[in-house]
């Protein structure tokens, strides 16, 4: 799969729906940037978080599994190298419906920071949506309900400290061609996600928790 994310690396720099959003705002925020702090940006993608909270004076490394998405340090998130408490925060944005075990991925999250771990990803809506997400990206694992995400922080040693929901939403069109959906496939999508789209935009559930090391 790295070999598609490599590929894809500019639609994801350019992509308005990653560079901005209350989603990215709110994890900026929970990070509580300052000189000093330390942060780590796992599976940075086009770096939107990262540029955020440097623009804010924290000191950020990132990872992503994908070279091409030209991380500081290319490494799945499942398997960290870094020791444990090396970053005073942990973000991870939009990303680990991609993760093959997204539970182990969290838990080294949990590990490797010091006092928290901010996550913001798509929320699970309905088997349907699963389909139609897989058919647009074979990247695509799955999304997680919110209290799924709920029993992932407590077997990661983690309290949920805050959470907030919210509908993000993104060019219908767009969404489709920055994974390059065939175009044979992507009727069937848009019958999957049907009462998601609206004025040729889709609705995106998103989930952004704040978890405490306990
Ligand atoms: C949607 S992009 C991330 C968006 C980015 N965090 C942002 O806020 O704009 C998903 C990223 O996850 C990375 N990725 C996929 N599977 C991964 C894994 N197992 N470990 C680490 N990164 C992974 C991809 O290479 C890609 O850069």
């Amino acid at each position: 799969m790295t070999d598609l994310w490599n590929e894809r690396a500019e639609a994801y720099r350019t992509s308005q729906t990653h560079a901005t959003g209350d989603d990215l705002d709110l994890v900026v925020e929970w990070c509580e940037p300052a000189a000093g702090v330390t942060v780590l940006d796992i599976a940075t993608g086009g770096g939107h978080v990262a540029r955020r909270l440097r623009e804010a004076g924290a000191t950020v490394v990132t990872t992503d599994a994908a070279p091409g998405m030209q991380p500081d340090v290319v490494a799945p998130a499942d398997d960290l190298p870094f020791a444990e408490a090396s970053f005073d925060v942990v973000a991870c944005r939009i990303a680990a419906h991609h993760f093959p075990d997204a539970l182990e991925a969290l838990k080294e999250m949990a590990r490797v920071a010091r006092e928290r771990v901010v996550i913001c990803d798509n929320v699970f809506t309905s088997e349907s949506a699963e389909e139609a997400d897989r058919l647009r990206d074979p990247s695509h694992v799955r999304n997680y309900g919110v209290a799924e995400w709920h029993s992932f922080f407590e077997l990661a040693g983690l309290q949920v400290a805050d959470e907030a929901f919210m509908v993000r939403d993104t060019d219908f069109e767009d969404w489709l061609a920055r994974t390059e959906t065939p175009a044979d496939d992507r009727p069937r999508v848009r019958e999957l996600l049907t009462g998601r789209i609206h004025d040729g935009r889709l609705d995106l559930p998103t989930v952004v928790l704040k978890g405490v090391k306990s």
